[in-house]
């Protein structure tokens, strides 16, 4: 989401952003370089990733022969849940993709990492972006969500608030964990279109893993360089949506905007802890020093 970003329209780009996948303009390096992302995704994904996500990777059929045809994966898409894929030139403002959740469609970078670089991105790149993302919106619950962020997107940057609902996209679209009955499982886009991540997520002792409060989330501050110092998990996608959309936010924001923001690593009185990290990995620099990318 481009909350830092303030970018301009580029030329050729419609009014909302949105541009031709040029999907016949793909080099065979780029669609190679898809298909390793892809592999190496799906050998570890078994058993870490949450059943909806996995179905969604299956039911769309995101085989890994190649960067995916919008075209295509939106007959499929939208057959399921009513979303769609549209193809964008990387960041949009954030009134321009709020609106476009709000309409169920998915804003996607079109163009893809180079080959030097599989694991360390400035910028969401289609990989992230369709890997990451699309399987979850064929969930009906998680559709829903995705749809209400959009319009509480609007409803947030009218009220000067968009720092705090950031952070619920931060902490559940992008790094969310989800309880089940076989253990924490990853939902999060930010961690399951990242091989190094999808490990560090789930069995690194460093970071915390705390359970979801949505006023406690919206309060946190996050990192976007490096993994991530807590994840909060839910107890079910049906408790994010009821809870999220069952809540006016408005009282939240006027009275958070009165309360000092929870620094990254802190464990406050009322968390439900699921692990205490060490924060060992934080404070030994991170892989950005180490130069571990
Ligand atoms: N209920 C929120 C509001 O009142 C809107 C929202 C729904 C935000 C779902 C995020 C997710 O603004
Ligand atoms: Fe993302």
């Amino acid at each position: 989401m481009g909350v830092l970003a303030k970018p301009e329209l580029p030329p050729g780009a419609n009014p909302d952003w949105t541009i031709p996948q040029g999907f016949e303009h793909y080099s065979e390096a780029e669609h190679q370089t898809w298909t390793t992302l892809y592999e190496r995704q799906a050998e570890i994904l078994p058993e870490r990733a949450c059943d909806e996500f996995l179905h969604g990777l299956d039911a769309l059929d995101l085989h890994g022969q190649g960067i995916p045809d919008f075209r295509q994966l939106n007959e499929t898409l939208s057959g399921l849940t009513g979303w769609r894929i549209v193809a964008v030139p990387g960041l949009v403002p954030d009134a321009v993709f709020f609106d476009h959740l709000a309409n169920r469609r998915f804003p996607a970078g079109n163009f893809i990492r180079g080959a030097g670089e599989l694991d360390y991105l400035e910028l969401p790149d289609i990989f992230h972006d369709v890997f990451g993302h699309v399987p979850m919106l064929t969930d009906p619950v998680f559709a829903d969500y995705m749809q209400a962020y959009g319009k509480g997107g609007r409803r947030a940057l009218s009220l000067g608030s968009l720092a705090n609902l950031a952070r619920l996209y931060w902490y559940t679209v992008e790094f969310g964990l989800l309880r089940t009955p076989q253990g924490l499982r990853i939902y999060g886009a930010g961690i399951v279109s990242s091989k190094t991540e999808t490990i560090f997520a789930l069995a690194s002792d460093s970071p915390n893993r705390l359970g979801f409060d949505l006023e406690r989330v919206m309060r946190t501050l996050y990192r976007i360089d490096d993994f991530q110092q807590v994840y909060f998990v839910i107890p079910s996608l049906t408790y994010l949506l009821d809870v999220t959309t069952g809540t006016d936010f408005g009282p939240l924001y006027a009275k958070m905007s009165n309360m000092p923001d929870i620094p990254i690593a802190a464990i406050e009185p009322g968390d439900k802890v699921f692990t205490r990290g060490t924060q060992e990995y934080a404070r030994s620099g991170g892989r950005l020093r180490q130069g571990a990318a």
